[in-house]
């Protein structure tokens, strides 16, 4: 397959790119400048549908990992956040429409729960946190559109806490010296990604992304494990457990 990946410079589409790859995909990663990687990269603005419909072209199926900067101003008003977020999401999502692209991956967040695993997975959208869990909600919303209206094959994947597990490091350099139940390495996110665009299904999927033993009962990752056969690499089992969740 030829996947496009968006934000494909950022933290987790860098983690992701191997696993996604692997089985003879070919990437191309878009993001706002080119860089240096072994994939194909074009430079563009998601919130440009012109620029999107060049990404897009020619492709058999996307991933969505492009987010506004966690910098002190991008969330503070809902300009930018939105701009990046919400209507770069719905620029990819019409062009790959339009282009007959039929497979989308949607990265998404954890958000709240309420109650338990699994009336947090029937809650759609997710209930977010201020200005950035807003532009979570809406991005879940436009996949469940899509995937109604235009018959769109579509996954959510509600994504704990990214971690680099070669290093133990999360996308700002922080040290995780604990394990928390949220925690998943990039990686892990890619093979999921991966299986998702590889299978045939019909309508929305939202699938919880995390690897800690904890996850399975408690944000039901089983059900990921099971609907995929995805086996998770890095469990995190070498930390002290910690009591909070932090995603
Ligand atoms: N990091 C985490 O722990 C975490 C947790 C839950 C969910 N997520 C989700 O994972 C996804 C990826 O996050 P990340 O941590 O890799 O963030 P990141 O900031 O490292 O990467 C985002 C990338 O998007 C690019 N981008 C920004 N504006 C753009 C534009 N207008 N056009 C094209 N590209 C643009 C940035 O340049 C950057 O390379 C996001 O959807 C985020 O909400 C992350």
């Amino acid at each position: 397959m030829r996947i496009l990946v968006t934000g494909g410079g950022g933290f987790l589409a860098r983690g992701m790119a191997g696993p996604l790859a692997a089985g003879g995909h070919t990437l191309r990663l878009m993001d706002r400048a080119v860089f240096e990687t072994p994939h194909e990269c074009v430079a563009g603005d998601v919130a440009v549908l012109d620029d999107v419909r060049r990404a897009a072209a020619g492709m058999d199926g996307v991933v969505i990992s492009h987010m506004a900067p966690r910098e002190p101003n991008a969330y503070a008003t809902p300009d930018a956040c939105f701009r990046i977020n919400v209507t770069g999401t719905a620029n990819i999502l019409f062009a790959a429409q339009e282009l007959g692209v039929k497979k989308v991956v949607i990265i998404s967040s954890t958000g709240r729960k309420p109650g338990d695993a699994a009336a947090w997975l029937a809650t759609l959208p997710i209930q977010g946190e201020g200005l950035y869990g807003a532009t979570k909600e809406c991005q879940e919303v436009l996949g469940q559109h899509y995937a109604r209206e235009h018959g769109m094959q579509i996954a959510l994947l509600r994504v704990g806490y990214i971690v680099d597990a070669d290093v133990m490091k999360d996308k700002y350099g922080r040290a995780v010296g604990e394990r928390n139940a949220l925690d998943v390495d990039r990686r892990d996110i890619g093979e999921v990604a991966r299986l998702c665009l590889e299978q045939n299904h019909a309508g929305l999927r939202v699938l919880p992304v995390m690897s800690t033993r904890e996850s399975f009962f408690e944000w039901g990752v089983r059900v990921t494990v099971d609907t995929l056969s995805w086996t998770p690499r890095f469990d995190f089992d070498a930390l002290p457990s910690d009591q909070t969740q932090n995603g």
